[in-house]
């Protein structure tokens, strides 16, 4: 609601201009693997453009590739050519949400390199993690574009490439985009084909922007996290779990306790709804690049009445053990850095036993390495303290209300500790509460019926009736998979009728032998990973006449 002005300031200017307003608009609300992408410019850290998510919320119960621009905004831009290669695809595009990676600093001869990177995207996302679940109703598709130079521009500059990515600086944190009228045109000229665009820059290293197209790098140790936190944000439509964000809103989050909870059904103990206890002394979103002449350092106070600490931060640019000290209150946490990290970023959570005493305490990144400056970069720091395990559930799994912290330090809720990827990007899951909202969201733009195909039966022997075979065609979940999922409890439930009347002895069948007549089917989906489903979206109904005529012998 408060972001609304910004709204109309993103829809109305013509996509070709790409304003400075515009530009500063979403330099503010870039994302980047969660909390660690933060706006240079006032100081603290954004989380997504949640205002065009509310947007998308209020005007939109249909798919729309572009939340806030009208597509007359792309009115006259022609799409580059595409060359489009399908990645996982489960069905046709007319009842599937398409998910479609543009290529960007890609030269022609790196054709193979865009294939590659963007089949490892999809297959990590989609293949027995994160969106494995969901999938038959989704499609992921690759669109070569061939670039002219290979690469993201840095320092605010754009080479030239298909859709101008560039970082503003030098630094790991948001790739923004110079074209978003050729990107339009771009996923506006495949139709139904390109639900969720994203713009994937050739460059190495972590970046990203989330929006109205989602950008992302093959950062091997990143690209797919990034990926999939912005896909939480875009097609389930909430905000971030992590502490620091801006925007939190939609099925992971309660702001108000006096007011149901929207997980009640998922709480591990629904007679005892309390609140985890916990608090966050301290953020820093310093983005600081760090020298040998002087450690950066941050003092904060503790209550002294907690009994567990964590010490959660990221670097980039530090690749070796020995390059880096870290320490609270002189104490050297022994910090080594993620296997094969390079010089990209990570998010490190050194969980402590013990609470912190009374008072202040200090926080400090030495780095010990002179050679790794000007990458070494302490991105985002932030002290957690907990109540021990019967005040604070920290086992995975466990459904409650966990307190959230935003940059201004406004306490929301969250369902779980740190289950769920929309809090810990190291995390491949989104929590039950998401998952949900995820399953009711796709099946918004999905039905379970596909078709009805009619054939004609072999004529029966005893009869002179001539019939015809109906082959009801579901979205291939339960037994319609193409690889079942372990430990994932699913039906198809089928009902077929007759002129308003059930006929018992076909049901739960898809292929059914039909004189002419009208017949309805009835089909309900039931998994373990929706509990509520209001407006009954795992249900789908069809009517299918079969004519007199349909399987007349010639
Ligand atoms: C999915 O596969 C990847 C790559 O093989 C593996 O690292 C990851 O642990 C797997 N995830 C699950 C949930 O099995
Ligand atoms: C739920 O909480 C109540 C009240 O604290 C407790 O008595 C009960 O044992 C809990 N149930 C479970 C299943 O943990
Ligand atoms: C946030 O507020 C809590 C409670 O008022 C306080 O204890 C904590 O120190 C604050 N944290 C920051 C970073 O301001
Ligand atoms: C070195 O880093 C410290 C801590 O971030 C900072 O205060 C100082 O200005 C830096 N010095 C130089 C020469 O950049
Ligand atoms: C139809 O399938 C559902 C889901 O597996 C099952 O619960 C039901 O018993 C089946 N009905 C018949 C008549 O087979
Ligand atoms: C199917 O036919 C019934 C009865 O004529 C009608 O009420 C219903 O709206 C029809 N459903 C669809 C999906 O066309
Ligand atoms: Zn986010
Ligand atoms: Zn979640």
């Amino acid at each position: 609601m408060l972001l609304l002005p910004l709204l109309v300031t993103l829809a109305l200017p013509t996509a070709r201009a790409f304003p400075e307003h515009l530009s500063t608009f979403l330099h503010k609300n870039i994302e980047g693997a969660g909390k660690c992408v933060s706006d240079s410019h006032n100081g603290h850290v954004h989380g997504e453009p949640e205002s065009e998510m509310a947007a998308f919320f209020d005007v939109s119960q249909t798919r729309l590739a572009w939340p806030n621009t009208p597509q007359s905004d792309f009115d006259g831009v022609p799409s580059p050519p595409l060359e489009i290669q399908p990645l996982v695809v489960s069905g046709p595009s007319s009842n599937r949400v398409d998910l479609v990676f543009f290529s960007d600093g890609y030269l022609q001869e790196e054709r193979e390199k865009f294939i590659q990177d963007a089949t490892r995207l999809a297959s990590d996302i989609s293949s027995n993690q994160t969106f494995d679940t969901v999938k038959p109703l989704m499609n992921f598709w690759a669109a070569f574009t061939p670039s002219k130079e290979s690469g993201v521009g840095v320092g605010g500059k754009p080479k030239d490439t298909a859709f101008g990515l560039y970082r503003p600086g030098t630094e790991l944190r948001g790739v923004y985009y110079a074209k978003p009228e050729v990107a339009g045109a771009a996923c506006s000229s495949l139709g139904d084909q390109c639900d969720y665009p994203i713009l994937l820059g050739n460059d190495p290293l972590y970046g990203g922007l989330g929006g109205r197209f989602t950008v992302i790098t093959p950062s091997l140790a990143n690209g797919a996290s990034i990926l999939r936190h912005e896909l939480g944000h875009s097609i389930i439509k909430v905000g971030e779990e992590y502490d620091g964000g801006e925007g939190y809103f939609g099925v992971n989050a309660h702001a108000d306790l006096s007011t149901p909870v929207p997980w009640a059904h998922w709480l591990t103990n629904s007679t005892n709804v309390r609140v985890e206890r916990s608090v966050m002394p301290m953020q820093d979103y310093a983005w600081a690049l760090l020298n040998t002449t002087k450690p950066w350092s941050v003092t904060f106070e503790s209550s002294g009445t907690f009994a567990r600490h964590l010490v959660r931060f990221s670097v980039s640019g530090l690749p070796e053990a020995a390059d880096l000290q870290v320490d609270l209150d002189g104490t050297d946490l022994g910090w080594v850095p993620r296997a094969n990290i390079g010089l990209d970023r990570w998010h490190y959570n050194l969980y402590r036993e013990g609470g912190l005493s009374g008072g202040p305490h200090t926080l400090t990144f030495t780095l010990l390495n002179g050679a790794r400056v000007p990458a070494a970069q302490m991105c985002n720091a932030e002290i957690l303290e907990f109540g021990d395990e019967s005040e604070f559930v920290s086992t995975p799994g466990h459904y409650s209300l966990y307190p959230t912290f935003s940059f201004e330090n406004v306490t929301t809720y969250r369902p779980t500790n740190e289950d769920c990827l929309m809090r810990l990007v190291t995390t491949p899951n989104f929590c039950k509460a998401c998952l949900e909202g995820l399953w009711l969201k796709l099946l918004r733009d999905v039905t379970l019926i596909d078709t009805i195909d009619e054939s004609c039966a072999p004529p029966a022997s005893s009869g002179p009736t001539p019939t015809s075979t109906l082959t009801l065609r579901l979205v291939p979940l339960a037994q319609f998979r193409t690889s079942a999922v372990a430990g994932l409890d699913e039906s198809y439930t089928v009902t077929w009728s007759k002129d308003g009347v059930v006929l018992p002895a076909w049901t739960n069948k898809t292929q059914v032998d039909a004189a002419p007549g009208t017949y309805a089917v009835d089909v309900k989906y039931t998994t373990t990973e929706v509990r509520v489903d209001p407006t009954n979206l795992l249900t789908a109904h069809m009517n299918y006449t079969v004519s007199e005529s349909s399987c007349t012998r010639a």
